[in-house]
Order: C-alpha cells, then sequence, then structure tokens
C-alpha cells in the first residue's frame, strides 16, 4: 500500500485526458497534474529543447513526494522517456509501449497507422516500439500538426466543417494504406476520436495512448502492491501560465468538472 501521489505531466491540457482515464480506473488515487502552458507546444520543437523542458517538468513534479509519473505527452514520451528514467528513481510511465501493445493486440490485417506530433514522428519511436514487438507490422506514421491547435480553439466537434476538412485531409493517405487500426499518438487526440471515428469508418480501431498509458500505470502499481487504499481520490492543478485560461479549458479535457484551485508556478526556476 503505497498512499503517495501520482505525477502527471504534459506540455499543456491535453494530458487531462489521461488523468481523466487515470480518474476512471483509479478514483482513489491522489493524482498531480502540471501542465506546461506558458511553453505549449512541445510537438514541433527540437530535442534539446524538449529534453530541458522535461527535465524541469520532472523536477518540479518532484517537489512533491511522488509514487510513480505517468508522461501524459507524447513528444515528450517518444523524445525523452529513456532519460527520464534513467535520472530518476521512481517508476515512470509514457504512452508509446502501452499504446503499441494494444494496436498490435488488436490489428488484423497487420496494417497500423499512427498521428502524432512532428517530433514524436520524428523520432521513430513508435516505429521502433512495433518493431520490436511485431517486426511483421506494417505502419503507416504521419504527423499532424494542425490538430492541437484546433483542439485548443475547441474545434473538435464533429460538423465542424472546418476540423472535417483538416481531418479528411490528413486520414486520406493512411486510409489508402488499407490501416485497420490508429494511434492517436497525442493526447489532445482524444477529443478528435468522434470526428476521426466517422471518417475512418467503423473497421478502424482507435487506440487512446493516455489511457492505455493510465492502464499500465494501474498495472505497475498494483504489481508492486502500491495502490492505496484511500476511499476518495483528489487531483491537484499545477500550471505555469495563468490559472483562469487553464481552467477555461480543463473541463473539456478532463471531461468532468475541473473546480479546485488551479496553482501557477515558475517552470523556468526548476
Ligand atoms: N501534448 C502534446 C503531445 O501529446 C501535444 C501538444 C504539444 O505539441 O505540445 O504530443
Amino acid at each position: 500500500m503505497d498512499q503517495r501521489p501520482i505525477g502527471v505531466f504534459d506540455s499543456g491540457l491535453g494530458g487531462l485526458t489521461a488523468a481523466r482515464q487515470l480518474r476512471r480506473i483509479l478514483p482513489s488515487e491522489n493524482i498531480i497534474y502540471f501542465g506546461d502552458t506558458a511553453r505549449v507546444p512541445y510537438g514541433n520543437r527540437g530535442r534539446e529543447t524538449l529534453l530541458k523542458y522535461a527535465r524541469q517538468d520532472m523536477r518540479f513534479l518532484r517537489s512533491f513526494d511522488l509514487k510513480a509519473v505517468v508522461i501524459a505527452c507524447g513528444t515528450i514520451s517518444t523524445n525523452c522517456l529513456e532519460a527520464l528514467q534513467s535520472e530518476n528513481d521512481i517508476p515512470i510511465v509514457g504512452v508509446v509501449e502501452p499504446a503499441v501493445r494494444r494496436a498490435a493486440g488488436i490489428s488484423r490485417r497487420r496494417r497500423v497507422g499512427l498521428v502524432a506530433t512532428r517530433a514524436s514522428v520524428n523520432s521513430g519511436a513508435y516505429e521502433r516500439a512495433f518493431r520490436r514487438l511485431d517486426p511483421e507490422l506494417s505502419v503507416h506514421s504521419l504527423a499532424c500538426p494542425l490538430f492541437v491547435p484546433l483542439v485548443e480553439e475547441g474545434r473538435c466537434q464533429p460538423g465542424d466543417i472546418v476540423v472535417e476538412t483538416v481531418a479528411r485531409e490528413y486520414l486520406a493517405p493512411l486510409l489508402a494504406e488499407g490501416i485497420d487500426t490508429l494511434v492517436l499518438g497525442c493526447t489532445h487526440y482524444p477529443l478528435l476520436a468522434e470526428v476521426i471515428g466517422e471518417i475512418a469508418g467503423e473497421d478502424v480501431a482507435l487506440v487512446d495512448v493516455g489511457a492505455e498509458a493510465a492502464g499500465a500505470c494501474r498495472d505497475l502499481l498494483a504489481a508492486g502492491d502500491a495502490l492505496t487504499d484511500r476511499k476518495e481520490g483528489s487531483i491537484t492543478f499545477c500550471t505555469s501560465d495563468r490559472a483562469v485560461d487553464f481552467q477555461r479549458l480543463a473541463s473539456l479535457f478532463l471531461g468532468e468538472d475541473a473546480a479546485g484551485p488551479v496553482q501557477q508556478i515558475d517552470i523556468t526556476g526548476y
């Protein structure tokens, strides 16, 4: 039994979709969420910058006494997971391996698509993980840099002509490859699941990387007998830019009322 909180971080608000899944499957756990809203987006940045940001995010989160950390950011998971794991002495779960295991497990035609940020796709981390698991799988990756700003603007509903046009254009080459499984490799994308699902059709299964990472975190804690026995957990929000901006959109990502204090911190001091 371990009553300490789980740390979750992302470049901004998108990681709240992973926190939402953690809350769903581990409602008794306390969560400390940090969103680096002052420096979002991470998805178009180079590896050195990403490493610097990731280390600062971790140092801030580790100012709390945590039992584990979930990197709810596809871009950091693909570029910095190994570095963070080697520098920290607590379990750190990224989104890549759990999502790849799920996708490889459900793909019938052995043709998988991946949509993610530019930095995630350029890292090749998903392809490497798929190759390790099943070299026979054919993987088709695509960077979709317009998805994040559209979601941040709340343009994610079916019927919104702007997001539907962008999604149709992005997805066409992947669908032409005959994929039957599509990894939504960025934590903003679950909010586009309906739009993407309608365009891709019922034949294509969608994999939510945040949900898979949440499941992996639960399995890890259960295996180490480190789940809490508290009745009800809580979530604490921290952000590097204005708290009111965080609060305005947080409920959309979290799927529940994000009421409660949001603490603004200066991440450059970590
Ligand atoms: N959270 C990032 C990810 O999952 C997307 C937003 C960004 O580019 O920072 O890759």
